[in-house]
C-alpha cells in the first residue's frame, strides 16, 4: 500500500475528539504522532512545581527555559517527562488544565516549545502533529492541514461522557468552561487559535470519530507526499 510521507497538522479547540482522531490518523498512515498540548501541559507542571505564579510571565519564562520537557510514545503508551519525571497522568488533571492557558500565552514559552516541536518533526519521515497553531505557525508548509471543529454543546457532551458526568447543570458548566478556554486561546496576541488559510475545516458535530479519521486519511492520500 502507498506510504505517506510528510506532515499532517491537526488544529482546533478542545473537546472535538482531536487527540483520538490524531492518533487514529497516525496509526492508519504509519506516521509518528506529536501532541503539542502535552508539551504546554508539561511546561505548566514545571511552573506549578516551582511555586511560580502562572500569571507572572517573566518567572514562567525562566522556569520553562530551565525545564527539560520530553514527549513521545513507548509501546503505544504516552510518555511525558519533566526533568526525567513521568507526568503523563498529572498533565490531564484539573490543576494543570486550569493554568495551562496562562502558561501557553507567554511568547517566550511558545518560542521555546515551537523550536523543540520543529526539531521533533524534522526527525520524522511522516508525522501527525496536534495543537492550536501547528498549521499557522509551527509548520506553515505542512503537507496537509486540518482544522477540526464541533459545536460547543456537542464537545461538552463528549467531555462529560469521558468524565462520567450525567448531570445537566454540570454539562452546561463544562460547555461554559470550553467557551471560556476557546475565547482565551482565540484572542491571545501570540499565535491565536484560528484555521490556516489553506486548512481543510472538518466539522465533527455530525460525524463519529471513525468517520473523521476516514475523511482525513483520504485527504492525506490525495495530498502530495504519498509515495
Ligand atoms: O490540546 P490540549 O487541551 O492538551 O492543550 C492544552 C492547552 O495548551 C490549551 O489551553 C491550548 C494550549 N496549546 C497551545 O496554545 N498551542 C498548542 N500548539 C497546543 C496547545
Amino acid at each position: 500500500s502507498a506510504s505517506f510521507r510528510g506532515q499532517v497538522t491537526l488544529d482546533g479547540p478542545s473537546g472535538t475528539g482531536k487527540s483520538t482522531v490524531a492518533r487514529g490518523v497516525a496509526g492508519r498512515l504509519g506516521a509518528a504522532y506529536l501532541d503539542t498540548g502535552a508539551m504546554y501541559r508539561a511546561a505548566t507542571v514545571a511552573v506549578l512545581d516551582a511555586g511560580v505564579d502562572p500569571e507572572d510571565a517573566d518567572a514562567v519564562t525562566r522556569t520553562v527555559a530551565g525545564a527539560r520537557i520530553e514527549v513521545g510514545t513507548e509501546s503505544g503508551v504516552e510518555l511525558v517527562l519533566v526533568d526525567g519525571v513521568d507526568v503523563a497522568t498529572r498533565i490531564r488533571g484539573a490543576e494543570v488544565t486550569r493554568h495551562v492557558s496562562a502558561v501557553s500565552a507567554v511568547p517566550a514559552v511558545r518560542r521555546q516549545l515551537v523550536e523543540q516541536q520543529r526539531g521533533l518533526v524534522a526527525a520524522a519521515d511522516a508525522v501527525v502533529v496536534e495543537g492550536r497553531d501547528i498549521g499557522t505557525v509551527v509548520l506553515p508548509d505542512a503537507t496537509l492541514k486540518i482544522y477540526l471543529t464541533a459545536a460547543p454543546e456537542v464537545r461538552a457532551e463528549r467531555r462529560a461522557g469521558q468524565l462520567g458526568i450525567t448531570d445537566a447543570e454540570e454539562i452546561a458548566a463544562l460547555a461554559q468552561d470550553l467557551r471560556r478556554r476557546d475565547e482565551y486561546d482565540s484572542s491571545r496576541a501570540d499565535s491565536p487559535l484560528r484555521p490556516a488559510d489553506d486548512a481543510v475545516v472538518v466539522d465533527s458535530t455530525n460525524l463519529d470519530q471513525q468517520g473523521v479519521i476516514e475523511r482525513i486519511v483520504e485527504l492525506a492520500g490525495s495530498a502530495v507526499g504519498v509515495g
